[in-house]
């Protein structure tokens, strides 16, 4: 795909790697509509990226607002060409002291958004006469569980089971269907979970960018459905 005035849907753009993904897209002449519950950062991006970001203030985990803004802001003249699932939250506890909320709030965001966001785009891309691409972001937590990491690894396995399901259902639509499995990234989704050891061999959200740039540029008929990302060297021992 080539992406200049393309028409993208980035979750989670207020931070981290979709904040960065939302740059690489502008970049590239795309059209970013970011979505996240933090006006103030969305703001601060659109000041960074101009106009060609388009911030919109919402709840994924709320279908009803995004029926209302997908209904609103799309239409058969004006249709989406990549949607990246990648807003999430991360709680880490032993099971008997994660609390319901977290665990709710795991699969509310990290699964039941994704299917939320998707089930309302997936008609308008099959509408598109353009190939179209959805990139789910999971985790290395979506292939491999750990000690106290049951409900964020739930939420994640969901997603690669919901992206390889999807994968085989969109293809003879021209939609592809990416599930991307990183490792550890430099942003602040542990900053709050003091048993995550941030270390500094972590990898880089612009790193992360680059991968995703490369797998929505890929040749229409040549599909990546899943990728798993690793910092080479995550905790040198020598440190
Ligand atoms: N960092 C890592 O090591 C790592 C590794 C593998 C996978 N991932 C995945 O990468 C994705 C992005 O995380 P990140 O590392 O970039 O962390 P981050 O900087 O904390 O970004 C998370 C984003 O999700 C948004 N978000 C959270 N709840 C939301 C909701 N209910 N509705 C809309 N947006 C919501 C946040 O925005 P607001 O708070 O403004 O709503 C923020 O923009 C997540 O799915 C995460 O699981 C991260």
């Amino acid at each position: 795909m080539n992406l200049n005035s393309k028409i993208a849907i980035v979750t989670g753009a207020s931070s981290g790697i979709g904040a960065e993904f939302s740059k690489m897209l502008v970049e590239q002449g795309a059209i970013v509509y970011g979505l996240a519950r933090s006006e103030d950062k969305l703001d601060a991006i659109q000041q960074n990226l101009g106009q060609n970001f388009k911030p919109v203030l919402m709840d994924i985990s709320n279908a009803e607002a995004l029926e209302k803004w997908v209904h609103s802001t799309f239409t058969n003249k004006h249709q989406p060409d990549v949607l990246i699932n990648n807003a999430g939250v991360a709680y880490f506890a032993e099971i008997d002291r994660l609390k319901l909320s977290e665990w709710r709030a795991m699969i509310d965001v990290n699964l039941s958004g994704v299917f939320y966001l998707t089930k309302l785009m997936v008609p308008l891309m099959k509408e598109n006469t353009s190939h179209c691409h959805i990139i789910n972001i999971a985790s290395i937590a979506g292939l491999l569980g750990n000690p106290s990491m049951s409900g964020y690894n739930a939420s994640k396995y969901g997603v690669r089971g919901f992206s390889e399901a999807l994968f085989k259902e969109l293809r003879y639509h021209d939609i592809k269907v990416t599930a991307v499995f990183p490792g550890s990234i430099a942003t602040n989704l542990f900053s709050d979970i003091d048993s995550v050891e941030e270390h500094p061999n972590m990898m880089q959200p612009s790193e992360i960018a680059d991968t995703v740039k490369f797998l929505l540029e890929t040749p229409d008929n040549y599909l990546i459905n899943e990728i798993t990302m690793r910092p080479l060297n995550p905790k040198n021992p020598e440190q």
